[in-house]
């Protein structure tokens, strides 16, 4: 009989020579979800025979389909969210965004939070798993992506089908919030990205040759949402930290810029406050 350790090994094998970044993790964590354990408990499970599907799910992964659409699931901190062609996968990256957030809320009772651009609904989901007192509203333009946000997102979450770049957009809240998160597309036109980015739909990826676009023209909506004193976060491409504090700066109605790094070290987001 064949192992699981075994086909473990010849899978990372596989994974590794179609150049997937972290081939044995990947491996195992398809492992783990066919089986429905922890990643760990596979290390007491390594003669078990290997579970129907594996080799099935390796070979897909093999040809770089993202192992988010393989599972069907994305981690984003305490959640799984639901995900599949249509959506963009989150990135652990924007968790920073979603702890920063939740953080900033922490002296607000009842704060009114707008996530724009939410795709699968990731960061409304945590800053509405972590403050179930919140006031949250969620924006997307894809209708694909909008189904995959419904089934993310509590029912309470108003979730509106509208594009960002409409200052007017959400009447009802202008004035009024708390704080604006975005995790936009920003993304430069530039060759040589990673196949899987191809795999999000382009336009939760790309946003004009710089990437600047949506950034640019989200400002006034920003603006016009937060309240006096309201915060906002927006993720942003490591290559254009300078022209995103920029824009915010010269706007004229944010004060506060700052630079919020990633866990590796990289500007990744701009925020700021309302004056
Ligand atoms: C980078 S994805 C981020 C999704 C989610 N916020 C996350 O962090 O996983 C950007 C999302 O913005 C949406 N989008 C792009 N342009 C938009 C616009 N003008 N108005 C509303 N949504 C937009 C895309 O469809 C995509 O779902």
């Amino acid at each position: 009989m064949r192992t699981l350790s075994q086909a473990l090994a010849e899978a990372t094998a596989a994974l590794s020579d179609a150049a997937v970044a972290s081939p044995a993790n990947d491996a195992r964590l398809i492992a783990a979800h066919l089986l429905g354990v922890d990643t760990m408990q596979l290390f007491l499970r390594g003669g078990d025979p290997v579970p129907g599907g594996f080799a099935e799910m390796v070979a897909r992964r093999v040809r770089r389909e993202p192992l988010q659409h393989i599972l069907g699931v994305a981690p984003f901190g305490p959640l799984d969210l639901v995900v599949g062609p249509g959506v963009f996968i989150p990135r652990p990256e924007t968790e920073v965004l979603a702890d920063w957030a939740v953080h900033g809320l922490a002296d607000i009772a009842r704060p009114q939070v707008v996530d724009l651009c939410t795709g699968s609904g990731a960061l409304a989901a945590y800053v509405a798993t972590e403050r179930p007192d919140a006031r949250v509203a969620a924006v997307e333009k894809q209708p694909s992506a909008l189904d995959y946000a419904r089934r993310n997102l509590p029912q309470w979450v108003e979730l509106v089908a509208g594009d960002v770049t409409d200052p007017a957009i959400l009447p009802q809240w202008q004035g009024k919030c708390d704080l604006v998160v975005s995790n936009p597309p920003y993304v430069p036109e530039t060759p040589e990205l990673d196949p899987e980015v191809y795999q999000d739909p382009p336009e939760a990826v790309f946003a004009g040759a710089s990437g600047m676009d949506v950034i640019v023209a989200m400002t006034e909506t920003i603006s016009r949402l937060l309240a006096a004193g309201g915060r906002f976060g927006v993720e942003h491409d490591d290559a254009t930290s300078a022209e995103v504090q920029e824009v915010f700066a010269d706007h004229g109605a944010f004060g506060d810029i700052a630079v919020l790094h990633d866990l590796t070290g990289r500007a990744r987001f701009v925020t700021g406050s309302k004056l």
